[in-house]
């Protein structure tokens, strides 16, 4: 058979081989602990599975949804982003309903890029950045990511030859995978250099209601200016456990959002009528189990960061997400130190070298495997590398 040439630059997606490899061990009957994919191990709180539960009953639910998303879940949306982030969205115009932010990504690049056209995409980043791009033969512009830039691209970096080219900038904080948080007027010098090279900002905000320590995490859409240039994307997956539902929103520049709804009106039919009433009724709930879960995290956070200094790996605690990026140690890569700690301890976690090539010599370790499971994971992993 003969398959689109797209498919030769593709890579296989990140956690695609290390789920085969999980798999293969635990049919073996090998106990394999997976510090890898962030996917929430509780389960979605009762409050939310009941109120699906209703709306999968109402035989209102049982239609064709809109692309665009009903008007109940966008009012909900802009209650919320006005509460929480002090950000007014106009409900009509500013506001679409997602299956969950990475289809939304991989599809914004199909609406945005052409063969040829340059994307700004961080690196280390969410694959699905410059997966989206590539797939649409677009070039990606790797923004390094540097520990001592605090994980924020160098904007000056870009030359304004590739500023001129570039057509979407990618940017996400809390930030996975490196766990860094925004703390200065990173957004602002983002809206100024989209402005001035006419470029579309897309702030992936899959982390900003799980944070630590007191931090409060912005909406890009909060910069004086955003809305003119960008969107921001969010999702239920991660603050409620919610990974397999497939819920989120784009929120913010019009034009944006209605050529991505264009694209998708031919693509998908929207979002589950009954999961949009859902989440619109999560956004109008007060967030206790959102406040709880962070305390989860934050607790296992802890008990990693501990752990790991105990066995000589230093990683600081991050304020937010729900990852923790941790240098490998001397003599190893990310690819080697991954390998032998899944060969010799059955554990797995997700090299840095596979969010692009400035993480090399990182690995990605996830909080969403209970506390015993991580106390006893750094212990395999101190008697691994001892061999
Ligand atoms: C930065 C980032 N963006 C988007 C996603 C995808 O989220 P969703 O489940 O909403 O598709 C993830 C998932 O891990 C992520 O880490």
């Amino acid at each position: 058979m003969l398959f689109s040439r797209r498919m030769d630059n593709l890579a296989p997606y990140l956690f695609a081989e290390a789920e085969r490899k999980i798999a293969e061990k635990r049919a073996s009957g090998i106990d394999v602990i997976s510090l890898g994919i962030g996917d929430p191990d509780l389960p979605t709180p009762a409050y939310i599975v009941e109120e699906m539960q209703r709306q999968v009953a109402d035989p209102r639910n049982d239609r064709y949804p809109s692309n665009w998303g009903l008007s109940e879940y966008a009012e909900a949306t802009a209650g919320f982003y006005k509460r929480r982030f002090g950000v007014d969205l106009d409900p009509a115009k500013e506001f679409m309903a997602t299956l969950g932010s990475k289809e939304a990504l991989a599809h914004l690049c199909w609406a945005m890029l052409d063969p040829g056209d340059l994307a700004l995409v961080p690196d280390p980043g969410y694959p699905v950045y410059s997966g989206g791009s590539i797939i649409c033969g677009a070039q990606v512009r790797y923004l390094n990511l540097r520990p001592e830039n605090g994980f924020l691209p160098d904007l000056d970096e870009v030359s304004s030859q590739e500023a001129q080219r570039a057509k979407v900038l990618f940017i996400g904080y809390p930030n996975n995978p490196t766990a860094a948080v925004i703390e200065d007027d990173f957004f602002e010098r983002v809206v100024a250099f989209a402005k001035r090279y006419d470029i579309a900002v897309v702030h992936d905000n899959a982390y900003s209601e799980l944070t630590y320590d007191g931090y409060v995490a912005p909406s890009f859409l909060a910069t004086p200016g955003a809305k003119d240039v960008g969107i921001e994307l969010f999702s239920f997956s991660k603050p409620f456990n919610m990974t397999g539902w497939r819920t989120g929103f784009a929120v913010g520049n019009h034009d944006i959002l209605a050529h991505l709804w264009r694209l998708k009106t031919n693509l998908d039919s929207g979002m589950f009528d009954a999961l949009q009433r859902t989440s619109a009724h999560i956004l109008n709930s007060p967030w206790d189990s959102v406040r709880e879960m962070c305390e989860v995290y934050r607790r296992r956070r802890d008990l990693l960061a501990d752990a790991l200094a105990s066995v000589g790996m230093q990683a600081p605690k991050p304020k937010g997400t729900v990852y923790m990026w941790v240098p490998v140690p001397a003599g190893y890569t990310s690819a080697s130190f991954t390998e032998r700690v899944l060969e010799q301890a059955a554990v797995v976690v997700t090299p840095g070298r596979g969010y692009g090539p400035a993480g090399e010599g990182f690995v990605r370790l996830s909080l969403t495997t209970p506390d015993d499971r991580i106390a006893e994971a750094v212990h395999r992993i101190k008697d691994s590398l001892k061999l």
